[in-house]
C-alpha cells in the first residue's frame, strides 16, 4: 500500500510519436491535500503534463511517484483509482445520461448517481429533458451546452471519490449562469482533497498553494500568487490581461 499521496515529478520528459520533446524536464512536488495550479501559455503543455500525471501516457524520460513509489512499480488500476481526471474536451460516451455519470464508478446505484447529479447541479436539467436520466447524450455529448457537459463529467469525477483530482478547465465560452453553476460545482468536487487545477481563469486560481507557469514544456517559474506577480513576469501579463478582459465585460 501507499503510504502517502504526494505526488512527484522528476524531470519529466516526454515526446509524441518520438517527435520534438512537448515536456522538456519538469520537476515539481505536490504534497497530499495541496491545492496546485498549472497556467501558461496555449501549447505550453499543461493537459499532456497532467494526462502524464493521470498515466495517460508513460513519461519518454524521467519519473513520476506517487506516495513515494514511481509509477512503473504500482498496478495502473491502483494509479486510476486514485486519480480523478476531469478532461477539457470533457469527454462523454454515446450512452444515456445516468451511465455517462455511473462511470465514474461501476455498479453505483441509481440513487448514487442522482446525489451525486444533484451536487453538481445537473438534476434540474437533466429532469427537463424528455427522457431524464435515459436520454442518450450522442457521441462528444450533441444536444447538450458546453457547461452542462462539463457538469456531467464533474458528477462522474465526483461517484468516483479518487483523493486526487485533475481538473483540466474548458476553454470553450460558457455563458455566466453555467459558469457560476460550473464553479459551484468544482468547488464540491475538489473539497478535501490533492488538486491540480489547469487554469484558464486565474481569478479561480489564486489562492492557490503553489502555482506553476508552464512555458514551452518547461517550468518558467512556480510561487504563490503575489510572489508571482512580482517575480514573473509573464505571470503578470497574463493577470494583467485577465483583469482586463474582466473589466471589458464588467463595463460592456
Ligand atoms: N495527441 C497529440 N499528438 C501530438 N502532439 C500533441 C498532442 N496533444 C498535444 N500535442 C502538442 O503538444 C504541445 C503541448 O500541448 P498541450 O495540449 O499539452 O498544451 P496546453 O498547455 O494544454 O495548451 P492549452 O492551454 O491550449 O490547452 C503542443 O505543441 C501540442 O500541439
Ligand atoms: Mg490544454
Amino acid at each position: 500500500m501507499l503510504k502517502n499521496l504526494d505526488i512527484e515529478l522528476n524531470d519529466l520528459r516526454f515526446s509524441y510519436n518520438n517527435e520534438d520533446e512537448v515536456i522538456k524536464g519538469i520537476s515539481m512536488y505536490l504534497k497530499k491535500g495541496s491545492f496546485s495550479a498549472f497556467v501558461g501559455p496555449s501549447g505550453g503543455g499543461k493537459s499532456t503534463l497532467s494526462k502524464l500525471i493521470g498515466a495517460y501516457y508513460d513519461p519518454s524520460q524521467g519519473e513520476i511517484k506517487l506516495g513515494n513509489v514511481e509509477y512503473k512499480n504500482i498496478p495502473l488500476k491502483q494509479i486510476y483509482n486514485s486519480i480523478a481526471y476531469v478532461s477539457q474536451d470533457n469527454f462523454l460516451f454515446d450512452e444515456s445520461i445516468r451511465e455517462n455519470i455511473r462511470m465514474g464508478k461501476l455498479g453505483a446505484s441509481d440513487e448514487e448517481v442522482e446525489k451525486v447529479a444533484r451536487e453538481s447541479g445537473c438534476h434540474e436539467f437533466i429532469i427537463n429533458l424528455e427522457k431524464g436520466y435515459d436520454t442518450k447524450v450522442g457521441s462528444g455529448g450533441g444536444h447538450l451546452s458546453g457547461g452542462e457537459r462539463q457538469r456531467i463529467a464533474i458528477a462522474r469525477a465526483m461517484l468516483k471519490n479518487a483523493p486526487i483530482v485533475i481538473l483540466d478547465e474548458a476553454t470553450a465560452y460558457i455563458d455566466p449562469e453555467n459558469e457560476r453553476l460550473v464553479q459551484k460545482a468544482i468547488s464540491k468536487l475538489l473539497d478535501g482533497k490533492t488538486v491540480i487545477v489547469i487554469a484558464h481563469r486565474l481569478s479561480t486560481i489564486k489562492d492557490s498553494d503553489q502555482i506553476f507557469v508552464i512555458k514551452d514544456g518547461k517550468l518558467d517559474r512556480q510561487g504563490r500568487h503575489e510572489e508571482l506577480l512580482e517575480k514573473s513576469g509573464l505571470y503578470k501579463d497574463m493577470w494583467l490581461a485577465h483583469i482586463g478582459a474582466k473589466e471589458v465585460i464588467e463595463y460592456d
